[in-house]
């Protein structure tokens, strides 16, 4: 009774997510699913023995910290030959022609421009999920790619019992533009495209910041002994009704001039697509003439990539300047001659640091070549050294502030400058003001950068802890304020004395130290005196704490300036330790038991289950023995411990009967829909 009921939410649930993500058709509202999607991961928690990895509740993902382990590709995971004309096409068109001797079709795909991934299905189920890797074994990233919601994980109709289908895994462009808007305020590196955002959030560590990322996919081809057709085309279609997303625009060709068509109407139309795209995909259809072409070393003969032109202009370097970041880093921009470049004006371009600017061998006035190409940003790729009449003086990177003069210093191992003039440098005050109040640290309303540049200029703000020694009358003075904003600006300083502590030390903007690592840091030390005073060794021990962050962090620390700052925000009464409820957390529900902890899980992290094993009275221990109590088991939990386990009679406890056995309550899913969609 309650499985079919649980097996039909399951089915229902699939649907709606293959009409949202697979044919972008939804027919119920995100509401109506959230709730079905609840009703469902209730009636899961409720009966953990129907669990099934494959549920769509457990697309939300997990927090392990562990590499991937790499996994041998049945069949190697090859590249395509380039062609960048229309000559090279004819080439490979001529070639296939008198290789095979007779007729054959061709069928023209997008080259989808993200991150390859092999997926394997058995019985209808994804079971692994393996990036490209060296092409004969790569990362599986199984747990990752099931956050992606055109992924079928359960596939619907008549497919074979054993097969592999291939594609690409892609960050759509306005994912992209929204995670580096949000980088960029946090003052984290860009992505420089989709496809090395997609990439980079792959082999993420953690599954759960992966599905909040809302990756896409999609699958070209497909290998197995059993495909339902002997042509490549039919089977993508069939493979479409199984599932999953198949492009639209893959087309049969007869002969060249339709190929030709194909290229120039996608060269054009693709810039209107969701996804980024660099050429098309050729493909001769049958999978007969497939196989008596064959391959070479490295790519097939039945195929062929044609790239787009990058989009270049050329224009003139007018200047170099040097923007001042919030943690000191120095970022070069190039000032161009405006140009039309990809629709857009461009009039500035990243010059990314003082190697690249040195690699180019720039000087003042040098004809440019200017791209855009899968970059957001554009960037200068190479000077027109023909083109100089006269020579202008050498672009030779800064060596000193631009804002306030200091000597600029680069740590080991980086290419950034930065200015070490932390507490007096004007961008670095105001940025590091702007980053204690923003939403993800203090969430202080009424302080945009403008209000915290007329507060700076009035000689009201100099410092974070100066926020909470502002004065309404002092503030009502300034004319461009008003008395609304003033009281907001107070009422958001007080609120924000009971933000938690783990935020605060987000909050103080110390070098390389994130909204994670903050965390970690305020959950290891409990509070600021320890924070303070801790070792460099002390600092390393700590989990994902390693050598740069801890110099930074230690740094931080032996400034006289920055002690003095936390003394001030201690007076006004900020959150300085742990709260009660996580500090006194200590019960004695696991006194004396032995725990190992198995597998990947949904409610909480495994360092987060290892704190709270020890916040209990319990001790966490690494191997199975006839002296553990119990196995905290999750999801695929390996199969060495689960024999020891079973051989040993060590019994497996769920992460939710563990929950309950520390008095703690189980997440429902509203604590984690904020990533569903
Ligand atoms: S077919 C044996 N089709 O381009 C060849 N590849 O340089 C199998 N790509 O590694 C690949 N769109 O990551 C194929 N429609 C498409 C593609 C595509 C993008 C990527 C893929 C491959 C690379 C080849």
């Amino acid at each position: 009774m309650i499985k079919s009921q649980i097996d039909s939410l399951r089915r229902e649930l699939e649907l709606h997510n293959y009409n949202y993500y697979v044919l972008s058709a939804p027919t119920i509202s995100d509401f109506e699913f959230d709730i079905k999607l609840k009703e469902l991961n209730e009636l899961e928690l409720k009966h953990p023995e129907f669990f099934d990895m494959n549920s769509p509740t457990q697309r939300v993902g997990s927090d392990i910290a562990a590499g991937f382990e790499q996994v041998e590709h049945v069949y190697p995971m090859l590249s395509l030959g380039n062609t960048y004309s229309e000559n090279e096409v004819r080439d490979f068109y001529d070639r296939v022609s008198k290789a095979l001797n007779e007729d054959f079709e061709l069928v023209c795909e997008l080259k989808y421009d993200g991150t390859s991934i092999s997926l394997t299905y058995e019985n209808g189920l994804l079971v692994r999920a393996i990036t490209r890797g060296d092409g004969e074994k790569g990362d599986d990233v199984t747990n990752n790619v099931k956050t992606i919601r055109s992924i079928p994980l359960r596939l619907h109709g008549d497919f074979p019992k054993l097969f592999e289908i291939r594609g690409e895994i892609l960050m759509p462009w306005a994912v992209f533009d929204d995670l580096n808007r949000e980088r960029e305020a946090q003052e984290e590196q860009l992505f420089a495209n989709p496809r090395n955002a997609a990439s980079g959030t792959l082999k993420l560590q953690n599954s759960a910041i992966v599905a909040s990322r809302k990756l896409d996919a999609y699958l070209y081809y497909m290998i197995g002994e059993n495909l339902p057709y002997e042509n490549h085309f039919d089977n993508l279609n069939a493979a479409k009704s199984w599932g999953f997303k198949i492009s639209d625009a893959t087309k049969v060709c007869k002969g060249l001039n339709e190929v030709f068509n194909f290229i120039n109407y996608w060269d054009i139309e693709r810039k209107n697509l969701p996804v980024a795209t660099d050429g098309i995909v050729i493909k001769v259809n049958s999978l007969i003439q497939q196989k008596n072409l064959g391959f070479t070393a490295k790519s097939p003969r039945w195929a062929i990539a044609y790239k787009f032109q990058a989009e270049k202009a050329v224009t003139r370097l007018n200047s170099v300047s040097y923007q001042v970041g919030r943690t000191g880093a120095i970022t070069p921009v190039a000032n161009l001659d405006a140009v039309q470049l990809s629709g857009t004006t461009v009039r500035r371009a990243s010059l990314h640091n003082a190697d690249i600017i040195e690699g180019l061998d720039l000087h003042i006035g040098d004809m440019v070549f200017v791209e855009k190409g899968g970059e957001i940003i554009p960037k200068i790729t190479a000077v027109d050294k023909n083109a100089r009449i006269l020579i202008g003086d050498k672009v030779i990177f800064i060596k000193n502030c631009p804002e306030c003069g200091t000597l600029l210093t680069r740590f080991e191992g980086e290419a950034a400058y930065y200015c070490p003039n932390e507490n007096n440098c004007p961008p670095q005050i105001k940025g590091k003001i702007e980053h204690f109040v923003s939403r993800k640290a203090m969430n202080i309303d009424g302080l945009g950068s403008e209000t915290v540049n007329l507060l700076y200029q009035n000689d009201l703000l100099h410092n974070i802890a100066d926020i909470y020694d502002l004065k309404i009358p002092d503030l009502i003075r300034l004319e461009r304020l008003g008395t609304k904003s003033a009281y907001n600006i107070k009422d958001g300083a007080e609120k924000s004395k009971e933000i938690p502590f783990e935020r605060l030390v987000f909050g103080l903007g110390i070098r390389f130290v994130g909204e994670t690592i903050a965390k970690k840091l305020a959950f290891a030390l409990k509070n600021m005196e320890a924070l303070e005073k801790a070792t460099f060794e002390q600092l390393i021990e700590v989990d994902e704490i390693g050598e740069r962050i801890a110099k930074s962090v230690v740094s931080y620390f032996a400034d006289p300036l920055n002690i003095d700052t936390i003394k001030r925000l201690k007076t006004h009464g900020l959150q300085m330790s742990l709260s009660d409820e996580k500090l006194n957390a200590h019960g004695t529900a696991l006194n004396g038991f032995s725990i190992v902890i198995s597998g990947t899980f949904n409610q909480h992290s495994r360092d987060e289950y290892k704190s709270m094993i020890e916040m209990n009275g319990g001790k966490n221990v690494g191997s199975v023995s006839s002296k553990t109590s119990f196995i905290l088991a999750g999801d695929n939990m390996g199969p060495e411990k689960l024999k020891k386990a079973e051989n040993l009679g060590v019994r497996l406890v769920k992460e939710t009967e563990f929950l309950e056995m520390i008095g703690e309550k189980s997440k429902t899913i509203e604590s984690f829909s904020g990533t569903l969609f």
